[in-house]
C-alpha cells in the first residue's frame, strides 16, 4: 500500500497558469479574487514523503536533504497543523522533499511542493480526500498548487464570493477542464533561476491594495476565461496562445501599476520576448506566458519545440532551456511503509 503506519510519499508535477491568478480575496484561507487555469507539466516533478512520528515535539522538515529555512518551514509546519487539527492528531512529522526545479524563482516550486505536500500528508494522516477535496487542502499552502492535483488543463475556481467563508471554501476548488486535441509543448526559458526579490505573496497584497490596473485587469480576467474554455474545447492552440499571453501582460502590467512598482520582467525576459514575437513573424505559433519571476515560458505546437527552443536558447543569453509537455496528476507512490 502507499501509506501503512502514518507513512506516505507522493509526487505532483508543476503548473503553468495560462489565465493567472493574482490576487487574494481572503490571505487566510487562500481564496482567489478570479478563477484561473492552468497546463500541469510533465518535467519537475516535487516527490514527499510524510511520516508521522507519535511522541516528537516537532516537525523535522527538510528539503533536498537539507533543514529548511525560516519561511519554508513555518509555511510547512502551519500545513501540517491544518491537516493533524482536521485528523485529531497531535503527532509531528518527519517530512522531506525532493525538488527538481529551482525553488523559488517563479518555476512553480511551491505548487508541485504543496500539492505533494498534501497528498502525502493527507495519507500520512488516514484522512481520506478525494481529488476534489485535496485540491482544496493543497490551496491552504499555495494557491496555485490546488492546480497540480490534476493532470493537463486544469482550471481553479475562485469559488462563492458570497455566503458563508464555509461554503466559500467549499466552492474554491481545481477540476479537469476537458480540451479538444492540441498536442501542445511548453519551452522553459530560465533566465535567471535564482530566488525572487519579492515574493509572489507579497507582491499580490501590493498589487491588490495599490494597483489602479488591478480591478480592470481581474474584470477583463473573467472573460480570458470564457474565451479560454472555449479556445481549448475546439482544440484551438493559436487562440489559447493569444488569450495566455495578453492574460499574462496584463497581469505584469498591474504589478508595474503597483505604489511602489514590482517588476519581475528583466532585459533578457524582454529579449526572449522579442525572440517570440519573431517566431510569430517567421509564421511560427509561440506566445509567451511569464510568472512571479523573470524567467518565461513559450507556448507552442509540440511539432515546433525543437526550433522555438532554439530560437529562445540563443534569446536566452545561455540560460537553461527545457521543454514540457501536458503532464500527469499528482498521486500517492505505493510501496512506501
Ligand atoms: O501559488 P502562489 O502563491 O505561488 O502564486 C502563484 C502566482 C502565479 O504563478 C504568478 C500565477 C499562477 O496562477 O500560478
Amino acid at each position: 500500500p502507499a501509506s501503512t503506519a502514518g507513512s506516505a510519499t507522493a509526487v505532483a508535477h508543476p503548473n503553468i497558469a495560462l489565465i493567472k491568478y493574482w490576487g487574494k480575496r481572503d490571505e487566510r484561507l487562500i481564496l482567489p479574487r478570479t478563477d484561473s487555469l492552468s497546463m500541469t507539466l510533465d518535467i519537475f516533478p516535487t516527490t514527499t514523503r510524510v511520516r508521522r512520528v507519535p511522541g516528537a515535539d516537532h516537525d523535522d522538515v527538510t528539503l533536498g536533504g537539507a533543514p529548511a529555512q525560516d519561511e519554508a518551514q513555518r509555511r510547512i509546519v502551519t500545513f501540517l497543523d491544518l491537516v493533524r487539527e482536521r485528523a485529531g492528531s497531535a503527532d509531528r512529522a518527519v517530512v522531506d522533499t525532493e525538488n527538481t526545479v529551482p525553488t523559488g524563482a517563479g518555476l512553480a516550486s511551491s505548487a508541485s511542493g504543496f500539492a505533494a505536500l498534501a497528498v502525502a500528508a493527507a495519507a500520512a494522516y488516514g484522512l481520506d480526500l478525494d481529488a476534489t477535496a485535496l485540491s482544496r487542502l493543497a490551496r491552504r499552502g499555495s494557491g496555485s498548487a490546488s492546480r497540480s492535483l490534476f493532470g493537463d488543463f486544469v482550471v481553479w475556481h475562485a469559488g462563492r464570493h458570497t455566503g458563508t467563508e464555509e461554503e466559500a471554501d467549499l466552492s474554491s476548488y481545481a477540476e479537469p477542464v476537458p480540451t479538444g486535441p492540441l498536442d501542445p509543448a511548453l519551452v522553459v526559458a530560465v533566465v535567471n533561476a535564482g530566488p525572487k526579490d519579492v515574493s509572489s505573496r507579497a507582491a499580490m497584497r501590493r498589487t491588490v491594495d495599490t494597483s489602479p490596473l488591478f480591478e480592470p485587469w481581474a474584470v477583463s480576467s473573467k472573460d480570458d476565461l470564457v474565451d479560454m474554455r472555449q479556445a481549448l474545447g475546439r482544440g484551438d492552440l493559436e487562440a489559447v496562445g493569444e488569450i495566455a499571453e495578453r492574460n499574462a501582460l496584463g497581469m505584469h502590467a498591474t504589478m508595474l501599476a503597483a505604489r511602489p512598482a514590482v517588476r519581475y520582467m528583466s532585459p533578457a525576459s524582454l529579449t526572449v520576448l522579442d525572440s517570440v514575437l519573431q517566431l510569430r513573424r517567421d509564421g511560427v505559433l509561440a506566445y509567451a506566458t511569464m510568472d512571479a519571476g523573470p524567467n518565461v515560458k513559450v507556448l507552442c505546437r509540440n511539432a515546433d519545440a525543437d526550433r522555438v527552443a532554439g530560437v529562445v536558447r540563443s534569446a536566452a543569453q545561455g540560460g537553461a532551456i527545457h521543454i514540457a509537455r501536458p503532464g500527469p496528476a499528482a498521486r500517492l507512490l505505493l510501496g512506501d511503509g
